[in-house]
């Protein structure tokens, strides 16, 4: 009884070590992962952008800076600026997500410029998560 006892505890000791070898083995490989998550934001990419706005900043760039500005600073004869615009500030995301999948015909009673604004800035591929990223970036520019 005392024999097979004594056995059993050595036998387990070893066992033992090495499960707190592997945990230790496990918690260095994952704290070497964990930066990956939120790198290191520099003033260049967006600086204080949430990350769905800088996603939206992306977006607009390739779909709606042609007629909104590089800058987003509006074109002459074409989009006005996103930055400081009373229309962008008095609308909800939900409310801008919409204006922006229906645009606004050129004969519209709402039109400034008699210049349409096309449906989905023209790009009817992009996704309902996409405009919103957009609008998030918007309103970061009020
Ligand atoms: C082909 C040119 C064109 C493209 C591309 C375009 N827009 Fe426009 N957008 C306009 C014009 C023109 C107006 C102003 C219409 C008016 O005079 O009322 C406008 C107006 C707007 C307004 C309302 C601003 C205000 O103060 O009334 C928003 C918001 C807007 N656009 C968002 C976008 C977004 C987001 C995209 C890209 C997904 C985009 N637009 C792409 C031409 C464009």
């Amino acid at each position: 009884m005392l024999r097979t006892n004594r056995l059993m505890r050595t036998r387990h000791r070893p066992l033992g070590s090495l499960a707190l070898l592997l945990l230790l083995v496990a918690a260095i490989v994952a704290s070497g992962c964990g930066g990956t998550e939120s790198p290191p934001r520099t003033p260049d990419d967006g600086g204080d952008l949430s990350a769905e706005a800088a996603a939206g900043k992306e977006l607009a760039s390739q779909f709606c800076s042609a007629c909104h500005g590089q800058d987003f600073e509006g074109v002459g004869g074409l989009g006005p600026s996103f930055h400081d615009d009373s229309f962008i500030r008095d609308h909800t995301e939900a409310q801008l997500v919409a204006f922006i999948k229906e645009g606004r015909p050129a004969d519209a009673p709402d039109n400034e410029s008699g210049v349409a604004m096309p449906a989905y800035g023209g790009n009817p591929r992009l996704t309902d998560e996409q405009l919103s990223d957009i609008v998030e970036f918007l309103k970061a520019l009020q």
